[in-house]
C-alpha cells in the first residue's frame, strides 16, 4: 500500500499514513518517508502503536542516532541511550518536582531548531508520545524554506555569507534560567550559515533557532536584533501549524528546513511523557557507532544550571 500523505500547509507539513512503522520496513519504503520529508519537512504519523525498540529502529533507517549525554551519578528513566527524554517526568516516572528540570524544559518553549548548539547538525527528529496531558502541550512547526524564499532580495543577499553563534547556555538564560554572560562565555558554541541549501530539496532555507546568539562579524546588538526579526518573520500564522498529540502518535521534523517549540500545559499536574531520537546529519542509515560522543563531552565540564537531563541521583 502506497504511503498516503495528506498535506496540513500547502508546502509544509503532511500527515502521513498507510505504513506500519512497527516492522521493518523496505528500502523502497524508506525512500517514500525520506521523499515526504523533503517535500513536506514534518510529518505526523497518528497512533503508530511503536514501542521504544521499535522507535529507536525505525529511527536508524534515516542514520545515526545521537546518545544523551552520559554522566556520572545520572540515572536514565528510558531504556535506551538513544532516547532523550523530552517529558516531565523524573527518574521513577513521576511528574518532576526539580526546579532545574522544570527550567531546562522552559527552554524548549522557545521557536528553536534541536542541537543548533552542537557543530555536528540535527537531520530529523523523531518524538514519539507515550503520554499526554488532557489539554495543551501542543507543538508547534515553522517553515524556514517558505520563509527564506518570501524575504526580500536586499535581505537575501545581506543574509548569504552570514554566520550564526549557537550556544544552548544561552537559550536557556532567554528562557529565564539564572546564567551570568561569564557563563556562556566559556561554554562551548557552535557556527553555522544563517542560510543553507537543503539538500533533499534543494530549496534554501534559514538555520536560526533560540539557541542563535550572535551573528559573526556583525555588532552584537544588531545582530541579536537580526536573529529575532527572522524568528518573528519565520513564525507568522502562514509559514506554521501546531500539532495536538495523543498517545502513541510520532511526528518527524527535518531541523534543517524547520524550527519547532513546545506549547504550555499545566507541567506540575499533568504527566507529559515524550521520547525523542535525534538524526546526525550526513550519516548513514544504521550506523552504530560514530566513534564520538559529542553531547557527553559538551556536558562533560560539570553542569550548574544547564542540564539536559533532570533526573540526578544524588538527593533523591
Ligand atoms: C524536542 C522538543 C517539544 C515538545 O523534543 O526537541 O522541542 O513539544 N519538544 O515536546
Ligand atoms: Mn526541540
Amino acid at each position: 500500500m502506497p504511503l498516503k500523505v495528506e498535506p496540513i500547509l500547502p508546502r509544509f507539513g503532511a500527515v502521513c499514513s498507510g505504513l506500519d512503522l512497527t516492522r521493518k520496513l523496505t528500502e523502497d519504503e524508506v525512500r517514500q518517508v525520506t521523499d515526504a520529508m523533503d517535500t513536506w519537512g514534518v510529518t505526523v504519523w497518528r497512533d503508530t502503536h511503536m514501542s521504544d525498540a521499535d522507535h529507536v529502529e525505525f529511527s536508524r533507517n534515516f542514520g545515526y542516532l545521537e546518545r544523551v549525554p552520559r554522566r556520572e551519578g545520572v540515572k536514565f528513566r528510558l531504556p535506551f541511550p538513544e532516547l532523550f527524554d523530552a517529558s516531565n517526568l523524573n527518574v521513577d516516572g513521576e511528574v518532576t518536582q526539580d526546579p532545574a528540570a522544570i527550567q531546562y524544559r522552559k527552554g524548549d518553549r522557545l521557536w528553536h531548531t534541536d542541537s543548533a548548539f552542537m557543530e555536528k547538525r540535527t537531520s530529523y527528529s523523531l518524538l514519539l508520545a507515550h503520554e499526554v496531558p488532557p489539554e495543551g502541550g501542543e507543538t508547534s512547526f515553522a517553515d524556514t524554506r517558505s520563509a527564506y524564499e518570501d524575504l526580500p532580495q536586499e535581505m537575501k543577499d545581506f543574509l548569504e555569507d552570514k554566520v550564526g553563534i549557537n550556544s544552548l547556555w544561552w537559550s536557556r538564560k532567554m528562557a529565564g534560567a539564572d546564567i551570568p554572560d561569564e557563563e556562556i562565555e566559556e561554554r562551548p558554541r557552535a557556527k553555522h550559515p544563517l542560510v543553507h541549501v537543503h539538500k533533499g530539496s534543494g530549496r534554501k532555507a534559514l538555520f536560526i533557532a533560540a539557541h542563535t546568539m550572535d551573528v559573526e562579524g556583525m555588532p552584537r546588538e544588531e545582530g541579536r536584533a537580526l536573529i529575532r526579526q527572522l524568528i518573528e518573520h519565520c513564525t507568522q500564522p502562514q509559514y506554521t501549524f501546531s500539532v495536538k498529540w495523543n498517545a502513541g502518535d510520532m511526528v518527524i521534523w527535518d531541523n534543517l528546513c524547520s524550527m519547532h517549540r513546545g506549547g504550555e500545559y499545566a507541567y506540575d499536574t499533568y504527566k507529559r511523557d515524550m521520547r525523542r531520537t535525534t538524526v546526525r546529519e550526513g550519516t548513514e542509515p544504521h550506523t552504530m557507532d560514530m566513534g564520538d560522543d559529542p553531547f557527553s563531552q559538551l556536558f562533560a565540564k560539570s553542569p550548574r544550571v544547564v542540564d539536559i537531563q533532570g533526573a540526578r541521583v544524588a538527593g533523591r
